[in-house]
């Protein structure tokens, strides 16, 4: 917990008695009730502060004017998935394929293939075309938005290529990298180039280096430019409405409940939302199962799409601000204590505080947030699901799987855990859910050796061995380099972390099947396909 301040005007104690409680999957604390009015502000009170003005003035300019396209690309998508925001780069077609390749056979001065077939030029952009067109009709489930020169591979005929990237099953605007090694060859009818075999997922090294690139000018000189080793401009990802509730299960939802019905709220009132970003992950997701206070929103979530949807400060900052403003004025900022949940969002609306603070110090189930938008405010409040996307750096992960199955797998979703245990409840889901019965289910839908991914929560990693008698069985520890000590998200959540290692927890191992589950083609889910018992227990389907 961060020390909040000193001079307490809340009245910390009771904070800190909220916030230990680490009663769902997430607790944020307590500092998400806190909304900071900005409807009437007492003569410039924030002069001081530069967070809270630029948050106060992106608030004035964009953010609730854009909030209504926000929500409308969320709900659009899947309806208008070319829809791209301003700035996105559109996909490449057979059509801007063709055209390129017009204007060099018009202008060309190349030789063709054939004339000079003894040395391969991967800077010829015949090349690119070549390859461009294959990934084209190989790999459907892409979007290609650009691609990086070709580069020489490690033999003659090779080429090595980079290129950014969506999933379009993704229903976002985000890019990832690829970046493949081919074989290249040429056809004998007309002399073009083809691949003849395409690496694998990022198998194109010599193409990932960050290298220098040597431009000429055209007087002999050359200059020396460094291109962006970083893609920096990523936000996106699927709402996680749409993609969590296949794995929603009792109290993951009270997270999202919570935390948007807040957010929520703020909106409404057209107020700044303030939150701390360090959240307590309950027991059942970490490897001590203890609750684990702590936690780095951003681990799971991202919060730079969410700074951009809604306006929002960060609790430190805010504090300090806070304490700093009320020292050198001597004087307090008007503040609302609200206490209950029943206190309404409709009834806060002509409040004129500055700051309103829910505060909620009873025992659950009286303190759940997302009771504030039950009933009639339910009609007022729109929670903004749209606003919270997973974590770039998990969906990098995510990627790399699905990417090193060339987008080409099927996935089963098997549940096990708690409620396969649970006999009361689901009689059947223990045995349904069984390896002989999985071999047994999976061979009428799922072709022979194609490749599996398996999301699920059992443990055991040996427990879907019988499977890889007749599949190409894929799970998510397969992957554990991804997040080991060499990798590229454990470089950047030890940064976030402070130097300290963090640990890829059961709540991202979640996110992370998730996403892979959608990627696939063939998609086996547990309930309805495996077995006969209902979701949430016995005869509640
Ligand atoms: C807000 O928009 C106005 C008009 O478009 C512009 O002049 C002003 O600089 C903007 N303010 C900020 C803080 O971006
Ligand atoms: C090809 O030539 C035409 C006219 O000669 C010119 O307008 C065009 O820009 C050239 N394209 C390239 C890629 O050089
Ligand atoms: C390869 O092709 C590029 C682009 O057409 C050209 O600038 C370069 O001189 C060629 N290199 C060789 C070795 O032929
Ligand atoms: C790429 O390979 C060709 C022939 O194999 C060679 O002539 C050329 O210099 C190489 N280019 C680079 C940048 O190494
Ligand atoms: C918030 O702003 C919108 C648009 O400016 C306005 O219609 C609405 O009444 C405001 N709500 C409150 C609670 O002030
Ligand atoms: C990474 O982990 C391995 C095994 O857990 C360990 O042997 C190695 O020293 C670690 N490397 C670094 C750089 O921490
Ligand atoms: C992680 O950081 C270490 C040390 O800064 C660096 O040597 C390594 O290349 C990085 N690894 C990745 C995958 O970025
Ligand atoms: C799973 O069940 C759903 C609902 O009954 C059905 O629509 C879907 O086709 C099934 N999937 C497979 C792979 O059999």
């Amino acid at each position: 917990m961060k020390e909040l301040n000193p001079t307490d005007p809340i009245g910390q104690n009771i904070i800190k008695a909220i916030s230990n409680v680490c009663f769902s999957v997430f607790v944020f604390s307590v500092l998400i009730f806190t909304v900071i009015a900005i409807t009437y502000q007492p003569p410039d009170p924030w002069e001081s502060s530069r967070a809270l003005t630029k948050i106060f003035t992106d608030y004035e300019n964009a953010t609730f004017k854009t909030d209504s396209s926000v929500f409308k690309t969320g709900e659009d998508i899947a309806a208008s998935p070319l829809a791209t925001p301003a700035g996105s780069l559109p996909p490449i077609t057979e059509s801007t394929i063709k055209q390129s390749e017009d204007q060099i056979t018009t202008n060309s001065t190349l030789k063709s293939g054939c004339e000079d077939s003894s040395t391969l030029n991967c800077s010829d952009p015949r090349v690119l075309i070549a390859i461009q067109r294959f990934n084209l009709k190989t790999y459907k489930a892409i979007a290609f938005l650009d691609y990086q020169t070709p580069v020489n591979g490690s033999k003659p005929d090779e080429c090595d290529v980079a290129w950014r990237f969506r999933n379009k099953k993704e229903k976002s605007w985000r890019k990832y990298r690829d970046f493949r090694r081919f074989r290249i060859g040429i056809n004998d009818d007309d002399c073009s180039y083809k691949v003849v075999r395409p690496g694998r997922w990022h198998s194109g090294v010599n193409a990932r280096r960050p290298r220098t690139q040597v431009i000429s000018d055209g007087k002999d000189r050359t200059a020396k430019i460094a291109p962006p080793v970083k893609d920096d401009e990523i936000y996106d990802t699927i709402p996680v409405l749409g993609s969590d509730s296949a794995f929603r299960q009792g109290r993951y939802e009270s997270l999202y409940m919570e935390f948007l019905c807040a957010l929520g709220e703020a909106r409404y009132l057209n107020r700044t939302f303030v939150m701390d970003l360090s959240v307590c992950l309950a027991s059942t997701y970490t490897q001590s199962n203890k609750d684990e206070e702590g936690k780095d929103f951003r681990y799971y979530f991202d919060f730079e799409h969410l700074k951009e949807a809604s306006p929002i400060v960060e609790e430190g900052e805010f504090m300090r601000d806070w304490k700093k403003w009320e020292k050198t004025r001597k004087t307090k900022v008007p503040l609302r204590k609200v206490a209950s949940y029943k206190v309404t969002p409709m009834q806060l609306r002509r409040d004129k505080s500055t700051i309103i603070w829910r505060q909620f110090d009873a025992p659950e189930p009286e303190n759940y947030w997302y009771r504030v938008c039950e009933g009639p405010a339910g009609k007022y409040i729109e929670r903004p699901w749209e606003s919270l996307w997973k974590s770039k750096r998990l969906m990098n992960i995510v990627s790399e799987i699905s990417g090193s199955m060339d987008w080409d797998f099927d996935a089963v979703h098997v549940v096990r855990g708690e409620k396969a245990n649970n006999k009361m409840l689901w009689p059947n889901l223990d045995a349904d859910t069984s390896p002989d019965s999985l071999v047994n289910k999976l061979q009428g839908t799922i072709a022979p050796w194609r490749n599996l991914y398996v999301a699920t929560n059992e443990p055991f990693y040996n427990y879907f061995d019988k499977l890889r008698s007749n599949y190409k069985v894929h799970l998510l520890d397969d992957y554990k380099y991804l997040w080991g000590n060499t990798s590229e998200w454990y470089n950047e959540t030890t940064a976030l972390n402070g130097g300290r290692p963090v640990e890829f927890d059961g709540y991202m191992r979640v996110e992370v099947d998730t996403e892979v589950l959608y990627r696939s083609k063939t998609r086996v889910e547990t309930f309805y396909n495996l077995t006969t018992d209902c979701k949430d227990g016995i005869n509640t389907c």
